[in-house]
């Protein structure tokens, strides 16, 4: 079904169209659109609009005696063009009204070549099936950036709070379009209203608009928008992923990337569990300054919320929606480890296989970050060069990259740094993962308060003592990932 655009409806007309059906939840939006392409018609000037309860008007005037909607039509039949009908309520009329649809189809083939045409509104898929050879179903979808910018600027000129939030803060309008990706416009004219509240900032507004998006995410059942993410500086070792990152950004400008002009395909992250893939994928967002949608390849995969085909294709137009934005795949191989990859007579690789079409033929800015633990599983065209600008290894954290990690957990909570040697700690825990420094530190902590004393190295020794890190009980598995990975992905720490 084609989206309504200013440009769609003139293309229609200027080939003859005369009866639209819009598929709208936002009327205000579409009389608006359909105002200024009827001004850029010769003649037509402002639509004439008809409701149920007003009949027909148009700037504001009203034509007496077409509340009645056929004395309505019939008006319009004695028109002589052009003229811009627009009807709103008609869903509530027409199923089951032969005299009503004749009117319509009348209307329709009479309005051929006289620049007569009709617009219905409504919100239901739904037309009579004897006008399916006369009209034309469009929808109007969400709103473009384009769109969003006009109706911000507008709003800028308008309303004064707005005005002066944009000056306090420069980003503020940009943040803005970003944040209003994938919304209606109402969303957004809401947003706005709410810096009229005197404790209200721009930043609120902003996240006003990601709270009402992660409501609608989260009905979804499969995606989840993550707000809250950590940068990169939460991020121990990972050199060469932080770098990728910084390169991309100095190329493209922060600027174009988080406007989606400079974003890259997207990036397959597999390694060790606990060594921080999700994490280095909160800090992609967070860097380039984009939404963060989390899809749950298990839920997926599970068929709970709809066939995973439809559900995938449905994550993939919500993405669209909300672009530019990253779509993070977590652990992309977890459907088909637990379904196994043939006795579903294929379905798995299906799936993936609508995943890699879809990334190959995305229009609009996805970022993919797809990250995996078992990467033996994935299918060998998932991993073909070209799917994906890179494919990173994440493994055990070298020396320095603990030390680092030893200080990010501890500064995380709130300990005297001066007092520990972190040197030493990362010295003595060879093989442990990121998240088993983390656990470390946090058990320290948990211990030291309960004895009510201030945390000292002797507490973090004690844990690390006390810990034996998977990669001492997985090593044969860790050893094949390190081989595969070897040949075929660019590790995430150390010199390249
Ligand atoms: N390199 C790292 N720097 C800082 N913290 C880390 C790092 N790696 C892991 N962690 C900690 O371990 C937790 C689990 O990491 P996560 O990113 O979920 O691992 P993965 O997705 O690779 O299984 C994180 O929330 C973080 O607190
Ligand atoms: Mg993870």
């Amino acid at each position: 079904m084609e989206k309504l655009t200013q440009q769609h409806f003139l293309r229609q007309i200027s080939i003859g169209t005369t009866l639209l059906y819009v598929i709208t939840e936002n009327e205000r939006r579409c009389e608006r659109l359909l105002t200024q392409a009827a001004a850029r018609i010769k003649g037509m000037g402002s639509p004439m609009i008809w409701t149920c309860t007003e009949g027909l008007s148009r700037d504001g005037e009203f034509i007496p005696d077409t509340v009645d909607l056929i004395k309505c039509l019939d008006f319009a039949l004695s028109q002589t063009g052009p003229l811009l009908l627009v009807l709103k309520d008609i869903q509530w009329f027409w199923r089951d009204n032969p005299i009503l649809v004749r009117k319509i189809k009348d209307l329709a083939f009479t309005s051929k070549n006289k620049g007569k045409v009709t617009v219905i509104l409504g919100e239901e898929e739904w037309t009579p099936q004897c006008l399916r050879d006369e009209i034309i179903i469009v929808k109007q979808g969400l709103p473009e950036v384009e769109e969003i910018r006009a109706f911000l600027g507008q709003a800028r000129e308008n309303d004064p709070t707005l005005a002066k939030a944009c000056e306090t803060d420069p980003t503020l309008l940009e943040r803005l379009v970003v944040a209003a990706r994938g919304l209606d416009l109402t969303d957004l004219e809401r947003a706005i209203r709410t810096l009229r509240l005197a404790d209200m900032t721009g930043a609120d507004a902003v996240r006003a608009l990601l709270e009402n998006k992660r409501r609608i995410l989260q009905q979804s059942g499969i995606m989840e928008l993550v707000i809250d993410t950590d940068g990169s500086d939460q991020l121990g070792g990972m050199e060469n992923l932080k770098q990728w990152l910084k390169r991309r950004e100095t190329a493209f400008g922060l600027e174009g990337i988080s406007s989606g002009v400079g974003l890259p395909k997207g990036v397959l992250i597999m390694g060790v569990a606990g060594c921080g893939k999700s994490l280095f994928v909160k800090a992609i967002a967070a860097e380039w300054r984009l939404p963060l949608i989390r899809l749950d390849m298990s839920t997926v995969y599970s068929g709970v919320f709809g066939s995973p085909e439809a559900s995938l294709n449905q994550a993939f137009k919500t993405a669209e929606a909300v672009a530019p934005c990253v779509l993070w795949i977590d652990e992309i191989e977890s459907g088909i480890t637990t379904h196994g990859f043939k006795s579903e007579g294929g379905a798995s690789s299906r799936i993936l296989g609508s995943f890699l079409t879809w990334m190959q033929e995305k229009k609009e800015p996805v970022f993919v970050a797809a990250t995996a633990n078992a990467i033996e599983m994935l299918p060998a065209e998932v991993l073909r060069k070209g799917r994906f600008d890179e494919i990173f290894y994440v493994g055990l954290p070298e020396t320095a990259a603990r030390e680092e990690i030893f200080r990010i957990h501890l500064a995380k909570q709130n300990a005297d740094l001066a007092t520990i040697d972190c040197k030493l700690l990362a010295g003595s825990t060879r093989g442990f993962s990121g998240a088993e420094i983390e656990q470390v530190v946090n058990a320290a902590t948990f211990e030291a308060l309960a004895d009510q004393h201030p945390m000292t190295q002797q507490d973090l020794m004690t844990m690390v003592s006390r810990t034996v890190p998977l990669s001492i009980t997985m090593a044969e598995q860790i050893k094949k990932i390190e081989a595969w990975a070897f040949k075929r992905a660019v590790p995430a720490s150390g010199a390249k």
